[in-house]
């Protein structure tokens, strides 16, 4: 009998024998080599992967749920899960079921390799933060990484290791509810804070205290769902593959994220999900990606749905020969790889690749010496005050003032407020989508806020008006009267956390009818209203827009609610958010983004005959209670070589009464290329304190190769003589590029 053979037949016969761990020529040995922690990581993961039988490797690829599952999206749950499973989705708030399960895993099988934790923790575990979609409206990368680094450290310490966070789908199309999730329209932008948001989950060291493993999500294309419908197909070109959807990934991937998702969607024919090209050409072999990629939930099987498998086992095949490395919940790998290795359709060569990368990323966040997380009380470990306060510091910073028709925020002079509408009192929706942990009693009312805000300073009357939906208009009467009995009307509207987010599609992005009644009522009052909005995505504010003197847009700012607008209002904040994503001024008009190609026509030909062609609000869009005064741009030479680099620069002065935080935004325009260029994209932004009165000067150091060049339907970056542009608001150089 070969020492292989001996060794499996041991392997099996020890397997009674847990804690003596098997050489591959059946020798038995105390300490193996993979539970040694001085041991090179990869020198650990080839000692156990020798080690591993068939069906133990088939284990670690594969990933159930453990705990009560509360997503209302992706019903089920596995009863009883093998404690040799590669990862469970982490259904609990307390690490101690995690610890009895993974205890199973590390003191009652085989090999002892520990279990991985994931769990959705996209604003937060337990302190909700603002949705990502208001956080890229901060433009501030570095609070994102500090605010992903305390929500990493709230969910490790209740058992998770692994975030199915940050996603980064750039999207154009509002009906699509994932528009939440993302951090907006522009790829550039999204993968700056892909890049922090990945900082921010897995710290300096994976195996550090408090990280979370990472998991760039949806791979890829997502966003580009056709219609803004959930689920399905998109049309994405290669070259708007490699400048559009990818770069976000590739700098998540640069900056170090240790796993990556597949997407439901399909690209152009071929699900993510089964694409040999994504996962395996341009994310393992091309961009060097070591961890690992895990499926979306059942998206193996799905592939029937989709019409490229018949049956669940030529979508597990195709999807693990693609390169799909971890099966999420519905459970094919387990059931067919065996077979599909044993008869040569799957190389074990492509087995071990996987279950290598898998264990990598285990060893790597020190599971193996660290299995368990230390059980510290819930009330020390959640909502703490580091948390809370980057939380505010994050909704203070996200919230967008886009409208303020003669000054009439900040509310100095109001010594009574009319606080009507029925996101007045709410506190469960301003959490947004993916809540995770997060509870409305954790949620700061914007009443309460108000009254805490302006005490002793002016009076609050109340109204709800109306509820979020429906037709009952009963309480319009009593919302005019308090309307006229006050200064000014802060009017809350907006949609339900659950409007927005997974399974979220809307054919309209206008506010309930009844929403947009209740302001044109109110307004009859003859006060000034001021227009507070919370939801998830940009929505259509053609009818209300007029009747409104002021708009502020507070998205779903988490736990912290109601606080950082209340500062809006008084003064306190000054608002710094601008817009990370257009809002259409119609439905009708989507898909609709600031970074389009040029027209074939200009001026008015190809425009809409029956309504304007230009946004409601433009991406970069959002006010000050301060002015900034931009100087010229200096350009250093109008001739670049590509091997150089320019520092070009701008100065901002803050002329009016308060200090502000100003973002400068540096676009490029390249009018002439072998491929069309977008009219201008954004390459570079930078936000700064200027105290009133002073000036602050903002610097973009201009790198041909990475800021002036495109990739080709190939990949292959492109990179050409010739004029270009720099932009910032509405000053524009020009310089030539030259080889
Ligand atoms: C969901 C989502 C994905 C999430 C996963 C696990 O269907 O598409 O974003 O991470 O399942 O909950």
């Amino acid at each position: 009998m070969d020492s292989r053979r001996l060794g499996f037949v041991l392997g099996v016969v020890l397997g009674l024998c847990p804690s003596v761990a098997m050489q591959a020529d059946g020798s038995e040995d105390e300490k193996p080599l993979y539970k040694d922690a001085t041991a090179p990581v990869e020198r650990r993961v080839d000692d156990l992967l020798r080690r591993m039988t068939l069906e133990e490797k088939v284990m670690q690829v594969n990933q159930y749920s453990l705990g009560r599952n509360n997503n209302e999206n992706n019903a089920g749950a596995v009863a009883r899960v093998p404690a040799e499973i590669g990862s469970v989705i982490y259904y609990d708030q307390d690490p101690a079921l995690r610890n009895d399960f993974q205890r199973k895993a590390v003191e009652q099988t085989r090999l002892g390799i520990p279990v991985l934790f994931g769990h959705d923790v996209i604003h937060g575990f337990r302190t909700i933060t603002p949705i990502p979609l208001a956080q890229s409206c901060s433009w501030n990368p570095e609070l994102v990484t500090q605010v992903c680094a305390q929500s990493a450290l709230e969910a490790s310490r209740a058992g998770v290791d692994w975030t199915f966070s940050p996603m980064i789908d750039v999207a154009h199309d509002p009906r699509w509810g994932r528009v939440a999730e993302g951090y907006g329209e522009d790829p550039y932008a999204t993968g700056v804070y892909a890049a922090a948001a990945v900082r921010g989950y897995q710290g300096d060291t994976l195996s550090a205290e408090g990280s979370l493993a990472a998991c760039l999500k949806h791979f890829v294309g997502y966003g580009a769902s056709e219609a803004g419908r959930d689920y399905v197909y998109t049309e994405i070109s290669r070259p708007t593959m490699w400048n559009l959807y990818l770069p976000p990934y590739e700098a998540g991937v640069r900056a170090g994220a240790a796993t990556l998702m597949s997407s439901f969607n399909d690209v152009s024919g071929t699900p993510s999900s089964a694409s040999h090209f994504l996962m395996t050409e341009v994310l393992k072999e091309r961009w060097g990606h070591r961890g690992f990629v895990v499926s979306d939930w059942d998206a193996v099987r799905q592939l029937i749905n989709q019409g490229v498998a018949a049956d669940g086992r030529e979508a597990a095949l195709k999807a693990f020969n693609a390169g799909l490395d971890m099966d999420m919940m519905d459970d094919l790998y387990q059931r067919h790889l065996p077979d599909l290795v044993n008869k040569g359709l799957v190389p074990m060569e492509r087995l071990d690749d996987a279950v290598r990368r898998v264990l990598r990323i285990k060893f790597e966040m020190g599971l193996f010496e660290n299995p368990y997380t230390k059980e510290m009380k819930r009330e020390k470990r959640i909502l703490q005050p580091e948390g809370l306060r980057l939380a505010e510091q994050m909704a203070e910073q996200s919230i967008v003032l886009l409208k303020n028709e003669n000054a009439v925020l900040p509310l100095e002079r109001a010594s009574t407020i009319a606080l009507i509408g029925p996101l007045a009192k709410d506190t469960e929706n301003l959490l947004g989508s993916w809540f995770a942990y997060g509870e409305a009693k954790d949620v700061c009312p914007i009443d309460r806020a108000l009254s805490q805000e302006f005490e002793g300073r002016a009076d609050i009357l109340y109204a709800q008006g109306c509820g979020m939906e429906g037709d009952d208009r009963s309480g319009f009467a009593e919302a005019v009267g308090v309307a006229r009995r006050a200064d000014v009307v802060v009017l809350c509207l907006g949609e339900k956390r659950r409007w927005s987010g997974e399974n979220a599609v809307w054919g309209s992005i206008s506010l309930p009818e009844i929403q947009e009644d209740l302001l044109a009522e109110v307004k009859k009052a003859g006060k000034p209203v001021v227009l507070v909005l919370s939801n998830g995505r940009p929505l259509d504010l053609s009818r209300m827009e007029p009747l409104a003197d002021a708009i502020v847009e507070i998205w779903q700012p988490g736990v912290v609610g109601g606080k950082p607008l209340a500062g809006v209002l008084s003064g306190r904040v000054n608002p710094s958010g601008r817009l990370s994503v257009t809002f259409p001024r119609s439905v009708a008009q989507i898909p609709i983004y600031y970074n389009r190609r040029p027209a074939a026509r200009k001026g008015t030909q190809g425009r809409y005959l029956d309504m304007s062609s230009e946004p409601l609000y433009e991406f970069g869009a959002g006010l000050s209670f301060t002015t900034y005064d931009y100087g010229e741009i200096s350009l250093p030479k109008e001739t670049l070589r590509k091997g150089e680099e320019m520092t070009v620069e701008v100065r901002v002065s803050n002329s009016g009464p308060r200090d502000g935080m100003e973002t400068v935004m540096w676009f490029v325009s390249d009018p002439v290329a072998t491929l069309s260029r977008p009219v201008k994209e954004l390459k570079h932004f930078e936000k700064k304190l200027i105290k009133a009165g002073e000036e602050a000067v903002y610097r973009f150091t201009v790198n041909p190769q990475r800021d002036l060049s495109y990739r080709d339907a190939e990949g292959n970056l492109v990179l050409e003589a010739g004029d270009y542009y720099l932009q910032v608001k509405d000053k524009r150089v020009k310089f030539t590029l030259i080889d």
